[in-house]
């Protein structure tokens, strides 16, 4: 498989990649139908072990579809993205007090729940008697105390659920702690939390939390083979401030001279170390980050190199041919951790923010799902090289691949994150005897809070595994259903409640976006922009009666002087006043055209706009010494503004006409 086979199914069509999946899977109806009783007796186990605690219970009390459950989602978020305490506080008086946070006292036997309720109470407990109510005494309290106490509570609550989903602070205490789940057979990826790194200074704390990691990490692995050790995980993101594909030309070399040593250090301990998978526009960066650190020949002998997967994501499949490919080419075994992917949202609003051509990941549930069955399958069939490692805690994902491995259970391993699914897990492990290890978030509070996050809006999404275990109005089968049969009743089309990307504003047409971290929307770009780099000149002078015969000036480059753009002749001041009356003797007839005529002309504008989007590039980036980001944004803005406008105007009708007059300044 080759890069840009991958690159091509980027954003390919969802409901063909889908019919091929499912076909990959290789699943017939009855093992489908045996697939389906097993999870729903996983399920049951599950259920009665009375173990389904932690994330799980906590999910229940806090779920999305409660106004709570927003609320703390947009907390957590604002708490993420603001520094400074007094906007929180602003954030808290919008988001936190109109809600009924009361409600939740109490109605969890979880230790967790109560915790974080307690801490998000803090302040509206001590009025308990109130007779206006705990939710009316938090706003009194609000206003009298002000938001940072408010504040205060929910950063404990914070607190509180950091324990429960971070194994230690240090990778000290997490290996203790960890320990005495390793005692009893399974074993532990050390996740340093600390992400998205801002700041070359960032990215070195992070670096030397990895390296020290690696170092402890090493006294604790005492077995000869990798897979039976910890290891480590690591984000690419944390390591280079500028993980951006604008900068990969810097960063590439830049990146592998800091991961090849921890590659090196993992290779000398004999531990394994992960790449996650991050956000889906570092995808084909981080293939190239791999390729160049798993070359070096001091790897040769080692197996623990492991690459992420998201099945999520339409470019999986490829991802996972690649990845043998490359293993074959270097001589080398790896380990790929099959994952469904946390980072769905984002990657939905960035398509339509962006306005791709479609979504480069799935639109349905069941879709992933899928993916993840035909990911399994491949891989399961590629054991000569890869080591073969499937995070899920989904009863129906983890009965799916044991029905495939077909008797095999020591040849790939199952993953769990710390906090989530152990009593799944733990089922299987001694029904089955599969290898088990757990992601291990390390670190401090305020490091948590963007992995916290996704695991909220992953698992609080009424279609979550964890979300409907603890649900008792959904069925054992409910939950254990085969996603091929629900793909195949849908007729395997994408979500209708997700329109495409240039559908979001329908009926108007949103603007047409290209993606710069897209390599193939670059090389398009690039090619396109080519017949009008240098020494391509335009000549501009204005219409009749503007028209003045004069002296044509030069325009120049401003970031290259050698460049000359092209040659301009300004109008003349006494032409000014012709100009504006013909503007105004144009307007009678610009009006008769009616609304709908009008419309029809903006629009035309907008599409001949995006017909020229190279050629404005290129005069964009030549001219105005714009970034290709600027310039896109720059196409997309008039373009939105045209397409608006002409609704509008057929909107209004005739009791509205634009008294302005348009000056078209382009050349389309
Ligand atoms: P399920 O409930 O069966 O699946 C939930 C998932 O389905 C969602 O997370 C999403 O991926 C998908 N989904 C939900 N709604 C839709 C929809 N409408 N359309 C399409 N898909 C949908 N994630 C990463 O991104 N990178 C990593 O490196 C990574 N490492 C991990 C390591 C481990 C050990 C584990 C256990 C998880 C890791 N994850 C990683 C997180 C993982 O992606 C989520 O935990 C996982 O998606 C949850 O899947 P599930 O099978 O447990 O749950
Ligand atoms: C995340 O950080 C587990 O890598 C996954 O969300």
């Amino acid at each position: 498989m080759s890069r840009d086979g991958i690159r091509a199914s980027c954003l390919a069509e969802e409901s063909v990649l889908i019919r091929n999946l499912a076909a990959v899977t290789a699943l017939d109806a009855t093992d489908r139908a045996a697939i389906s009783r097993h999870a729903a007796r996983l399920v049951e186990q599950v259920r009665t072990s009375g173990r389904a605690g932690g994330m799980e219970a906590f999910l229940a009390e806090y779920g999305l579809s409660t106004k709570e459950g927003v609320a703390l989602m947009c907390l957590a978020e604002a708490m993420l993205r603001v520094p400074d305490a007094r906007t929180v506080d602003e954030l808290i008086r919008d988001k936190i007090t109109p809600h009924d946070w009361a409600a939740h006292v109490g109605d969890s036997g979880s230790i967790l729940v109560n915790a974080s309720t307690w801490a998000l109470m803090l302040t509206g407990r001590i009025l308990d008697d109130d007779e206006e109510g705990v939710a009316g005494t938090l706003h009194a309290l609000v206003r009298r105390l002000g938001e940072p106490v408010v504040r205060t509570a929910v950063g404990r609550a914070m607190a509180e659920m950091g324990a429960q989903f971070v194994l230690g602070e240090t990778i000290e205490s997490a290996i203790e702690r960890g320990a005495r789940v390793s005692d009893q057979g399974c074993t532990h990826s050390f996740d340093m939390l600390g992400e998205a790194a801002r700041t070359e200074r960032d990215a070195e704390r992070y670096l030397a939390a990895y390296h020290a990691a690696i170092s402890a990490i090493a006294r604790a692995a005492r077995d000869d083979e990798v897979r039976n050790n910890p290891g480590i995980s690591v984000k690419l993101s944390a390591l280079h401030p500028r993980y951006e594909r604008s900068q990969a030309k810097t960063m590439l070399p830049e990146m592998a001279e800091r991961l090849l040593p921890l590659a090196l250090a993992a290779a000398k301990a004999g531990i394994g170390l992960n790449i996650d998978a991050e956000e889906a526009d570092r995808l084909d960066l981080s293939l190239d980050v791999t390729e160049r650190v798993l070359a070096n020949p001091s790897l040769a002998d080692w197996d623990g190199f492991g690459v992420v997967v998201q099945a999520y994501g339409r470019r999986a499949m490829p991802t996972i041919d690649w990845l043998y490919d490359l293993s074959a080419r270097l001589d080398r075994r790896i380990m790929v951790r099959l994952v469904k992917g946390a980072y769905w949202d984002t990657e939905i609003k960035r398509a339509q923010v962006l306005g791709l051509k479609d979504y480069p990941v799935f639109t349905r549930k069941a879709h992933t799902d899928i993916s993840f069955l035909a990911g399994a399958r491949r891989l399961l069939a590629m054991k000569d090289r890869i080591y073969p490692q499937f995070a899920t805690h989904n009863a129906h994902s983890v009965a799916a691949i044991l029905h495939m491995a077909d008797g095999d259970r020591s040849s790939f391993e199952f993953q769990r994150l710390h906090g989530m699914g152990d009593a799944l897990h733990e089922v299987i492990r001694h029904a089955e005897g599969t290898r088990c290890r757990i992601y291990a978030p390390v670190g401090t509070h305020k490091d948590l809070l963007a992995y916290l996050v996704r695991r909220l809006l992953e698992n609080g999404a009424n279609s979550s595994f964890v979300h409907q275990i603890v649900d008792s109005s959904v069925t054992a089968e409910e939950i254990a259903r085969d996603p091929v049969a629900a793909a195949e009743a849908d007729g395997f089309a994408p979500n209708p409640a997700i329109p495409q990307p240039s559908e979001i504003f329908a009926p108007r047409l949103n603007s047409k976006g290209w993606d710069i971290a897209d390599p193939l929307d670059l090389a398009m770009i690039d090619a396109g922009r080519k017949p009008f780099q240098a020494p391509f000149q335009w000549d501009a002078e204005p219409l009749s009666p503007c028209k003045h015969v004069g002296q044509a000036r030069t325009v120049i480059n401003p970031a290259d002087p050698n460049d000359i753009v092209g040659h301009i002749v300004e109008t003349h001041p006494d032409r000014v006043e012709g100009c504006v009356t013909a503007a105004m003797d144009a307007q009678p007839d610009w009006e008769s055209l009616g609304a709908p005529k009008r419309a029809e002309i903006l629009r035309r504008v907008a599409d001949r706009y995006e017909a020229n989007a190279f050629e404005a590039f290129a005069l964009l980036a030549r001219e105005a010494g714009k970034t290709l980001i600027d310039s896109v944004a720059e196409m997309r803005e008039a373009v939105d503004f045209l397409r608006y406008y002409a609704d509008e105007a057929e909107r209004a009708g005739d009791n509205c006409v634009a008294r302005g007059v348009i000056v078209c300044i382009s050349p389309w």
